[in-house]
Order: C-alpha cells, then sequence, then structure tokens
C-alpha cells in the first residue's frame, strides 16, 4: 500500500475520530452526523460537507477501480459504494461510534486491498498480457488430420518439440484448422500459444488403458481419488511461463464418458485425468475456448500464478461425477471472468493443499 493511499484510508478515520460521530442508517448509507458536544470543537457544516465529498468521491474512486481488479469477489461494497450524508443536529450516540468505525474501518481496508490490486492492473485480464505472435505454424504442417478417427499425438508431439526447440523469438503460435484432431494427452511448452479455430475440435482418445501415470501432487500426497500416481492431465503445463489457449471457440473434448463409467463401477485404478493441468506455472491465458466432457476436473491451474481465464465456455451432463469447471488451487492471481459454466458438480472450487 502506497504512502498516499495509507494517508487517504487514515484520514477518514481521523477527521472523524476528532469531528463526528456517525451511524449506519441503511445497509450501505452512512449517516454524518455533526458533534458539537464540545464548545470548544465547533465544526462547521462547510467542514463535515468537505470531508463527505471527499469520502464520497474515496469511495466512487476505490470501488469503480475494485470493479476492475482482481478480486472482484473480496469487495462486498462493490454493488452498492456507502454514501456519506451530512444531517445537522446533535445527535449523539456514543454507543455506537465503536461499531460503526469498525464497519467503516474494515470498509476501507476492503476496498484497499482492490485498490492496491487495481493499481497494478487495471482489469482483471490485465494481469497477464496477451501476446501476438508471429511464428505461426499448423498442426497439419506435422501430419495433423482432423478427421476424427486418426490419431494425432504424434503431431502435437513434434510441433510442440518444435516450439520447445527452435525458441522462436517471441514464442509460435500452433494453429488447429476446423477439424477433429483425436489424440492422447500432450504436453504443452512455454511461449506458445494453441489456437483453435472455429469448429477446430481436440478430442482425447478413449483408449484409457494406454493413458500416462504421473506423480501425485506434493501437497495431496496421494491421488484425489485413489492412492499412487494420478492420470496425466489430458492437456497438460509443468514449470511453463507465457501459454495462451485461445481461438475462435474451438472445443477441447475430454470424452470423458468411458472415465465417468469407471467410476461408476468403481473400476477406476488411478486419479482421473483432468482435462486441463498447470503446474508450477505463470503467465497463462485461456480464452475463447469450449471444454466439453472432462473427464475429471476441467482446469486446474496448481501451483500457478498469473492465470487468466476467460470467455471460456465448460460443458458436461448436470450427471457427471466430478467434472468442475475451474479448480484453482494452491494458486495466486487467478483470475476468472465473463465465462459460462455448467457441470455435473463445482462451477469454480478453489482448492487448498490437503493432506500435509
Ligand atoms: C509430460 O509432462 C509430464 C510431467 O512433467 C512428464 O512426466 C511426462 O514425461 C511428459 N510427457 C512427455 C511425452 O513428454
Ligand atoms: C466465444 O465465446 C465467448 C463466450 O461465450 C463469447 O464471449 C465470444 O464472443 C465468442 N467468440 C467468438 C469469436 O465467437
Amino acid at each position: 500500500m502506497g504512502a498516499e493511499m495509507l494517508t487517504k484510508s487514515i484520514m477518514p478515520i481521523f477527521l472523524f475520530l476528532v469531528y463526528s460521530l456517525f451511524e449506519v442508517e441503511r445497509q450501505h448509507t452512512l449517516v454524518v452526523t455533526l458533534l458539537n458536544w464540545k464548545s470548544d470543537m465547533m465544526v462547521y457544516h462547510g467542514q463535515i460537507r468537505v470531508i463527505s465529498r471527499f469520502l464520497n468521491d474515496f469511495f466512487k474512486k476505490t470501488t469503480d477501480a475494485c470493479k476492475g481488479s482482481l478480486k472482484p469477489t473480496s469487495c462486498p461494497l462493490i454493488a452498492q459504494p456507502p454514501k456519506f450524508t451530512v444531517v445537522s443536529g446533535e445527535k449523539m450516540r456514543i454507543g455506537c461510534v465503536w461499531e460503526t468505525l469498525a464497519c467503516l474501518t474494515s470498509a476501507i481496508m476492503v476496498l484497499n486491498s482492490c485498490t492496491t490490486a487495481a493499481g497494478e492492473v487495471t482489469t482483471c485480464s490485465g494481469i497477464v498480457p496477451m501476446v501476438y505472435r508471429n511464428d505461426k505454424i499448423s498442426i497439419t504442417d506435422f501430419g495433423g488430420i482432423g478427421d476424427g478417427r486418426t490419431l494425432n499425438t504424434k503431431a502435437f508431439n513434434e510441433a510442440i518439440y518444435r516450439i520447445k526447440h527452435l525458441r522462436r523469438r517471441g514464442g509460435t503460435l500452433l494453429y488447429i484448422p476446423p477439424g477433429v484432431y483425436l489424440t492422447q494427452s500432450f504436453n504443452l511448452t512455454s511461449r506458445m500459444t494453441l489456437y483453435l479455430a472455429k469448429g477446430a475440435v481436440i478430442k482425447a482418445t478413449q483408449n484409457t488403458a494406454n493413458w500416462p501415470l504421473i506423480a501425485p501432487l506434493a501437497s495431496y500426497g496421494r491421488g484425489r481419488e485413489r492412492p499412487g500416481g494420478r492420470y496425466i492431465s489430458f492437456i497438460h503445463g509443468d514449470g511453463l511461463h507465457d501459454v495462451i489457449i485461445t481461438g475462435e471457440n474451438g472445443t477441447i473434448d475430454g470424452q470423458g464418458g468411458v472415465w465417468w463409467n469407471m467410476w461408476r463401477r468403481r473400476t477406476l485404478q488411478f486419479t482421473r485425468p483432468n482435462l486441463i493441468e498447470f503446474k508450477d506455472s505463470r503467465g497463462i491465458i485461456i480464452s475463447n475456448v469450449i471444454f466439453k466432457n472432462s473427464p475429471f476436473w476441467n482446469i486446474h491451474p496448481v501451483y500457478c500464478s498469473n492465470v487468466v481465464i476467460r470467455h471460456v465456455t465448460i460443458l458436461a451432463p448436470p450427471d457427471s461425477p466430478n467434472t468442475d469447471g475451474i479448480d484453482p488451487d494452491s494458486s495466486s492471481h487467478v483470475c476468472i471472468e465473463d465465462s459460462y459454466i455448467s457441470t455435473g458438480d463445482d462451477l469454480v472450487a478453489r482448492n487448498i493443499w490437503w493432506g500435509v
């Protein structure tokens, strides 16, 4: 919090301590009442008006900033900023001073935390800059075939290998043209954009037998559903930075039905795969993509920072087990906005470490 902010937040409290007594009139309306019970502390209406105008400006500014900030949910006052009005008279209600003061202080603290966040970034999506990449490759350059039957695992791996090792300045965009690209799970790399054209579908294979296993997360100590390892997410990112998944609302389809049935029949050996997981990563944008029928959770950022998820659509049948929409997990600066989520379980569930 900057010195200016500090002064701004302490000033009103100080002024009110000295000059006035106020009460919470309606839900979000604080009414300033003149406290002129000490003759040597003459307070004029004008001064109070200045203070209340200052406070109103202050709240308006902070709540406006708050609307575009990282933590809109931490701003309970955002919908209706408190309004200060001046009431003349000599009301004295000593009893409610401390209560009201506590309320005001916490309100200012909440708004301050929003303002601090908003001071660094003006909108939610601004926490990760959208990068435009000059170097572009298409999955078809690597033998990708979008016929819905051909397995494209090799094409994805080779395209991403090329991005990782050629290291073009500014990163590389991998274009997925319209078509249905069946594939096993694959790993992303840093400084890449996975771009799904309109009508492009990246579809997970239903062959669960060959699905790779990875170690459980350290903070869980075991798989989320079953002991031991866990199936790697369909699209996976580990230790990455500057990754964008976007396009013209193409689809990432997990074909989760086979996994849901294994869960229902209790034949799962290990924890089901998430549709997308980023682990120990930063600077991630996921936008304008449709996620469909995830085997388990849809989007799982874990131990990540600076993740923006916006304009996404997440769909799974209402009876599909544990198909959470977005599960930010032990991560910081995760921003989710303007998305449509309809799944079988939680829409957005914030997780923290468990098992430790
Ligand atoms: C994908 O990433 C995981 C986790 O880092 C790793 O265990 C696995 O070997 C990688 N797979 C490939 C094909 O590189
Ligand atoms: C994609 O979907 C999002 C969310 O529904 C929507 O806001 C956006 O306009 C769509 N974009 C395109 C290119 O269709």
